[in-house]
């Protein structure tokens, strides 16, 4: 069989097509339910009732399942709702330990459902891989979660590590590699049991569906659990937004790749800049991370990156509203540049004032270049 890279998978859609017509897409089948012969035995075995799967949500799963080089993936309505998945896993009383300064959105479910089910939680820089063994010492826990890079930090976490440390407390480890992509970073082969992404981004890459994954390397018994929870629970994706993702990801490569470019260029623009008081931003080799994200990312250093602007809140907002490109809104990985101030939307997590976060998209690097520098003044 020829080889198949990446690029080739998920341009093909891992080869689904209509086998009804032909066509070289799926259709999109919205049916809630399937019929039965007059021997009351379902016309096709496979599909019964839509809460359990559907059509394009299996071929999308198996598009992602390649990429990710996983045994297996599941898809759900948001990103959120595979993180709390997985989270839901763990026994009342148990213990997990979480990556602190992520996503906040992650943070602050996770804390709720901590308490309410009275889980045992350990939240630690996880970009410090002494601190996560440490934690992981300290005690054995369900899940540990890191997310690399980390948004809106830009921290990288050593997943080798992180698994070597999970693995201390018994724990699976989780790796919330959103800001990667299955193109820049294959965190199961580092080591981690689940991959988690949320794919409303990148992934999608258009700004029009909601949707999460996780991929396992292995088909465990808590794979099993997760998935008959999402199953009888009834988190499963539409086919209108399976649909979608599968038609966004035909591209995925192609723009991550331009994406990363772009990123990379803008970097290097922003932290020459007078105005500009430090850029977070994996590619560039000054910065923190950017040796393990050389060892552990391949083929780009990812869309996301923030910067801290010369001055205070007043400063960062006035270059946030002078911008004309780059749309000011939340969320990232869109073929469209967003810009937030952060602090706005998560005021008591210890971001910084001057703090704006950027994503990169697909457009002429140019022209967002002259929009940064009108914006910051030359
Ligand atoms: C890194 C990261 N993880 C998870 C999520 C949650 O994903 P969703 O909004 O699809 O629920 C987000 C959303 O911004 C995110 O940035």
């Amino acid at each position: 069989m020829v080889k198949r890279h990446k690029d080739t998978v998920a341009a093909q859609a891992a080869g689904a097509f209509d086998a009804a017509s032909g066509g070289v897409v799926p259709a999109i089948q919205p049916a809630t339910t399937f019929k039965r012969g007059p021997d009351y035995a379902l016309l096709n075995g496979e599909y019964s009732y839509a809460r359990y799967h559907n059509q394009a949500g299996v071929a999308a799963e198996r598009i992602l399942a390649e990429l990710e080089g996983a045994a297996d993936a599941l898809l759900f309505p948001s990103g959120m709702a595979a993180i709390a998945a997985v989270f839901r896993s763990i026994p009342n009383g148990g213990a997990a330990i979480i990556q602190s300064g992520i996503y906040h959105g992650t943070s602050k479910w996770i804390r709720d459902f901590c308490a309410r089910r009275d889980v045992d939680l350990r939240e630690v820089d996880a970009s410090d891989a002494a601190l996560l063994e440490q934690a992981c010492g300290a005690g054995r826990a369900d899940v540990v979660l890191v997310e690399t890079p980390s948004n809106p930090w830009l921290k990288l976490v050593d997943i080798a590590a992180a698994s070597r440390a999970a693995k201390t407390a018994g724990a699976v480890l989780l790796v919330d590699s959103t800001a990667a992509t299955p193109i820049l970073q294959q965190p199961l082969a580092l080591g981690a049991d689940l991959v988690m992404h949320s794919s409303t981004k990148a992934i999608n890459g258009h700004s029009d569906v909601m949707s999460g994954v996780l991929a396992t390397g292995a088909e465990t018994p808590l794979w099993g659990a997760i998935r008959t929870e999402r199953d009888d629970g009834g988190t499963i994706i539409g086919p209108f937004e399976a649909w979608l993702l599968i038609r966004g990801m035909r591209t995925l490569p192609l723009r991550i790749e331009r994406m990363c470019d772009n990123a990379m260029q803008i970097a290097g623009f922003l932290q020459d800049h007078p105005r500009v008081e430090a850029v977070l931003y994996p590619g560039l080799p000054g910065f923190a991370g950017h040796e393990l994200a050389a060892a552990q990312m391949s083929g780009g250093f990812g869309y996301l990156m923030s910067f801290l602007v010369q001055g205070g809140r007043a400063e960062a907002l006035r270059v946030a509203g002078r911008l004309q490109l780059f749309l000011r809104a939340t969320s990232l990985g869109g073929v469209e540049s967003l810009v937030e101030h952060r602090q706005t939307i998560e005021p008591d997590t210890g971001i910084p004032e001057n703090l704006l976060r950027i994503s990169i998209g697909i457009e002429n690097v140019g022209d967002l270049i002259d929009d940064l520098g009108q914006a910051l003044g030359q």
